[in-house]
C-alpha cells in the first residue's frame, strides 16, 4: 500500500490533528507563569476544513488520526469530526482529552472512536486541583472506568514535576491504581515549550528515575508483557515504551523525548488548529496548506514532506516554535 515517506526512509500514516487551541484546564506545566496576552486569541478550525484535512491524508495513506487541542471537545463540532473520520475509513480514530466535557462515552463509541487518552497527572484530588486548576478528578477517575466497561482501550497521559506529583510516594499511589485497571499509564518526561523552558529542566523526573522506583516498590517488569516502540500498533505505534507486570492487568509506559530520543522512529504528522502542517513537533515553523480540496492538501503535504528534517535539538534546548502544547497537543 502507497505510504508517504519523507528523506530519511520514514512511513507515515498517523495523522495529529488540532481543532482549537482553546481549553478548559490550565496545567501548570503547560502554562507555568500564567496566560500569556497572545493566547487570547484561541484558533480553531472550521468543519470545511476539517473534512478537507481528513479527506486530503486519507488520499495520502493515512489510516490513523488522533483529535488533539487545546482540549478537543470544547470544539462544537468534536463528535462529527470523529464520524467524518470514519465515514472516510480511518480504521484508527483517536483523541487525547482531559475528559471533563466527553459527558456519555457510548455516542462517542458510535460514531467510531476506538480508542481514548485521558490526561490524569495524579488521582490525589488536591494535588490534580494544585496541577490542573480543576475540582473535577472524580469526573476523569470514573471516566476511565466507564471507558474500561465499555471495552474502550484507555491510555492515561502523566507528566510528572518534581516539585508537584514526582515524589516516589505519588508515584507508588498512581502505578498501584492504574496497575489494577486493564489500562496503560505513561510517564511523559515534561517537555520544554518556549513558555515553560527554565520550569522544564528543574522539574523534569526521567523516565529511569520513575523505572527504578518501580523496582524499588518490589515490582519486575515481565518482559513477556511488555511491548518496545512500534510492537502493537505496527506502522502508527506511539513512542511509548511499555511494561507489563505478572498479575496485574495494567501496564506502565514510558515516552521519554528527552532522555531517550525517537525521532529516528517518527511516523506521525500534525496540523494546527490554523490549519498548518507542523512537520515537527519542535520545528522552527508551520506550513501554509491549501485548504481548497483534499487533492490540494495531499499535493501540498506531499511536497511539504521534503522540507521534515532528521531530528529535532530539544535536548539542545531549542524548542522551535512551540510556545506551549496548549496550542498543538503534543
Ligand atoms: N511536556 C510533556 N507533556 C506535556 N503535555 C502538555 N504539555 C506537556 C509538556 N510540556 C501533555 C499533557 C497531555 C498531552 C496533550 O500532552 O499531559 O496529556
Amino acid at each position: 500500500m502507497y505510504a508517504l515517506s519523507d528523506n530519511f526512509g520514514r512511513e507515515y500514516r498517523y495523522l495529529r490533528l488540532s481543532l482549537t487551541e482553546a481549553c478548559n484546564m490550565a496545567c501548570h506545566y503547560c502554562l507555568p507563569h500564567g496566560f500569556p496576552e497572545w493566547y487570547r486569541h484561541k484558533a480553531r478550525l472550521g468543519l470545511n476544513d476539517i473534512s478537507t484535512l481528513l479527506e486530503g491524508f486519507r488520499l495520502l495513506g493515512f489510516c490513523k488520526v488522533r483529535l488533539t487541542g487545546g482540549e478537543p471537545t470544547i470544539h462544537p463540532h468534536c463528535l462529527d469530526t470523529v464520524g467524518i473520520a470514519k465515514d472516510l475509513g480511518y480504521s484508527q480514530i483517536a483523541m487525547t482529552s482531559n475528559g471533563l466535557m466527553i459527558g456519555d462515552l457510548e455516542p462517542w463509541m458510535k460514531k467510531g472512536l476506538t480508542s481514548l487518552n485521558l490526561s490524569c497527572d495524579s488521582i490525589d484530588p488536591e494535588v490534580f486541583w494544585n496541577i490542573t486548576g480543576s475540582k473535577d478528578l472524580q469526573k476523569v477517575l470514573s471516566l476511565v472506568d466507564r471507558a474500561i466497561s465499555l471495552g474502550l482501550p484507555v491510555k492515561i497521559n502523566t507528566v510528572l514535576m518534581r516539585s508537584r506529583n514526582g515524589h516516589p510516594a505519588q508515584i507508588d499511589e498512581m502505578i498501584h491504581w492504574a496497575l489494577s485497571r486493564p489500562l496503560t499509564l505513561r510517564f511523559i518526561e515534561l517537555m520544554d515549550t518556549g513558555l515553560n523552558k527554565s520550569f522544564a529542566s528543574e522539574e523534569r523526573v526521567q523516565g529511569c528515575e520513575v523505572l527504578d522506583t518501580i523496582k524499588k516498590m518490589g515490582l519486575s517488569p515481565d518482559s513477556a508483557l511488555s511491548h518496545k516502540l512500534a510492537d502493537r500498533e505496527g506502522e502508527t505505534a506511539g513512542p511509548s515504551t511499555d511494561y507489563g507486570f505478572a498479575g496485574y492487568p495494567g501496564k506502565i509506559g514510558f515516552i521519554n523525548p528527552l532522555s531517550c530520543n525517537f525521532c529516528d522512529r517518527c511516523n506521525r504528522l500534525r496540523v494546527t488548529a490554523k490549519g498548518r502542517l507542523k512537520l515537527c513537533l519542535f520545528g522552527d515553523h508551520d506550513l501554509d496548506l491549501d485548504l481548497s480540496s483534499p487533492d490540494q492538501v495531499a499535493a501540498d503535504v506531499s511536497r511539504m514532506i521534503g522540507l521534515k528534517g532528521q531530528r529535532h535539538q530539544l535536548e539542545r534546548g531549542n524548542t522551535g516554535n512551540v510556545q506551549t502544547f496548549r496550542t498543538i497537543g503534543g
